[in-house]
């Protein structure tokens, strides 16, 4: 039977970047999940009649949250729900999904990157037919009917049992319950040369995949071990788990330190890569060596010709502005447009809907292409090993090689987490402020060319979107500011600071940016104003 609940609004279900992310414990409070799914509907038109992909990472609360929703949607009018058996989809599968179908949209259950468990954090992603997350009018228009809500609906029926493929119906509406790895191999299958990867392993290449306990494991080990034949054990904690085995599952040098430690051992194997809570970012590492996310997808775009997908030529390229310009210089050798956007997936959609661009990606270790609409983990690394069959070469002579060719542009991001959210925007109006008097001005040996906020104007939809303040360097060295728009509760300010060098590959990161991190704090005055002398964490 269909039930109409009344409820009341809490006031602070705004979306970020990410989608909607809060504490577990605060999603799990009353109504607080079905306020939001209902808001979403609501601002949506209605579902009735429509069909939609679901599924999350596995995470604390994914399986009641699927439940709700199921019987939500089942009230709400819907059609059909495509459900990941046992109620798992990895980000990019699900966008696959969405595509592959032709649904108006889907649901993914997951906070990411951000630790999970009763005390870590919960999220809801919402894409539209696009395949992608929603632009900012329809995320405000979610915000703002949240804040009005009254009443959801929702059916009393049983809770539906997720665990066996096939086909049932609750109230009006069909649910399929699927194989969520099977779509997603055949996608990648027609990107990839699969014969060719197996030949690598057939070689004798090893690698280490680490899933972090979270949703790629049963996705890694079916593709890499099963199917490409990489020796058994290659994928590493393979097991979903609710609370990610208490890992912060951010495939980075400071939360998946054991995979940098292990490529740095003497038992490391030719490749690593790692892939975060919902699988669509990723690292890449090689024997003794790091690939920044930056240099990652500048050298993915100058290597296309040994993906089968992309041998005939790519339309072009987009970065994040926190991104290095490395990608950029490819785009600018090889004649291609580099797109330069604000920070979140959603805004590479309008361009690769409208082909301009191909790849994309950002410093976040998010990397992708047109395949999907969302970045994609194991995409990108069977990107790097095509590259490696092709070209005989390791991660770092491939690296390296590229370096000569175009210079390395040293990079890091510093986060200052924590912060007060009051203090942190007041720190922003106030540099931003400050910015047209920076200009040709000297800090710690580095004369500033220019400082402005980032503004976008996207050339498909006409919208402008200011997304942190630029500070740019008469060498070329760039600093950028920006507030996250992901986090759970405070503020974290990310300051992203590149340099770039012609000839010196080989200096440690962060001695060559010392003297521009110098220079971050001391122009937005970050000790004195958060009290913190060093960020908390340096990627
Ligand atoms: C972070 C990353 C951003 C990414 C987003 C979602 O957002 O910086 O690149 O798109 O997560 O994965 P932020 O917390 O910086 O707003
Ligand atoms: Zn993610």
């Amino acid at each position: 039977m269909i039930q109409t609940i009344k409820t009341q609004p809490y006031g602070d279900q705004k979306m970020g970047t990410g989608g909607l992310r809060k504490k577990t414990k605060v999603m799990m409070q009353e109504n607080y999940f079905e306020n939001f799914i209902q808001s979403v509907f609501n601002a949506i038109g209605g579902v009735k009649g429509k069909t939609y992909v679901v599924g999350g990472d596995g995470r604390c609360f994914n399986a009641e949250a699927i439940q709700k929703f199921i019987k939500m949607a089942a009230a709400n009018g819907a059609k059909k729900l495509l459900i990941g058996q046992n109620g798992y989809m990895s980000t990019p599968a699900g966008s696959n999904l969405i595509l592959k179908n032709k649904t108006n949209g889907g649901f993914t259950f997951s906070a990411s990157h951000n630790p999970g468990g009763i005390n870590g954090d919960f999220g809801v992603k919402y894409a539209n037919e696009t395949g992608g997350q929603v632009p900012t009018s329809i995320t405000d228009k979610i915000y703002q009917l949240s804040k009005e809500i009254t009443e959801y609906k929702i059916s009393d029926a049983a809770d539906v049992d997720l665990s066996q493929i096939g086909f049932q119906k609750i109230e009006d509406m069909e649910i399929e319950v699927i194989d969520p790895i099977s779509d997603y191999v055949t996608m990648l299958e027609k990107i990839f040369d699969f014969n060719a990867l197996k030949n690598l392993f057939k070689s004798g290449f090893s690698m280490r995949f680490d899933a972090m306990n979270a949703i790629t494991g049963p996705y890694a080990t079916r593709i890499f071990e099963d199917i490409l034949g990489a020796k058994q054990g290659s994928v590493i904690r393979a097991t979903p788990l609710p609370d990610f085995g208490g890992l912060h599952p951010d495939p980075n040098l400071v939360y998946d330190k054991d995979l940098v430690d292990f490529m740095y051992s003497a038992q490391a194997t030719d490749f690593a890569g790692a892939n975060d809570g919902d699988g669509d970012r990723n690292m890449i590492l090689g024997r003794h060596f790091f690939v920044t996310p930056s240099d990652s997808l500048a050298i993915l775009t100058d290597n296309y010709q040994y993906v089968p997908a992309y041998k005939n030529g790519i339309y072009g390229v987009a970065k994040s502005a926190a991104t290095s310009t490395a990608v950029c210089r490819v785009a600018q050798a090889r004649n291609l447009p580099c797109y330069v956007v604000p920070t979140g997936w959603k805004y590479f959609v309008n361009l690769m809907d409208s082909n301009r661009i191909t790849l994309c990606g950002e410093e976040s270790f998010g990397t992708g292409s047109s395949h999907i609409r969302e970045k994609d983990g194991i995409w990108a690394i069977l990107f790097w090993l095509s590259i490696i069959a092709a070209t005989g070469k390791s991660v770092e002579q491939i690296t390296r090689e590229h370096w000569e060719k175009y210079g390395r542009i040293y990079y890091m991001r510093f986060d200052f987490e924590g912060l007060d959210t009051s203090v942190a925007d007041k720190l922003m109006t106030d540099l931003e402020e400050k910015l047209p008097s920076l200009k040709d001005k000297y800090f710690n040996g580095y004369e500033i060319q220019n400082a402005a906020p980032f503004v976008y104007n996207d050339p498909v939809d006409g919208s402008t979107t200011k997304n942190g303040l630029v500070i740019d360097f008469k060498d070329g060295s760039k600093i950028t500011y920006r507030l996250s728009g992901t986090g759970s509760s405070g503020a974290t300010l990310r300051v992203y600071i590149e340099s770039p060098d012609k000839t010196n590959f080989n200096q440690d990161t962060q001695q060559k940016l010392q003297n521009l991190l110098k220079t971050a704090m001391e122009v937005a005055e970050i000790s004195i104003r958060t009290g913190k002398t060093k960020a908390d964490v340096n990627t």
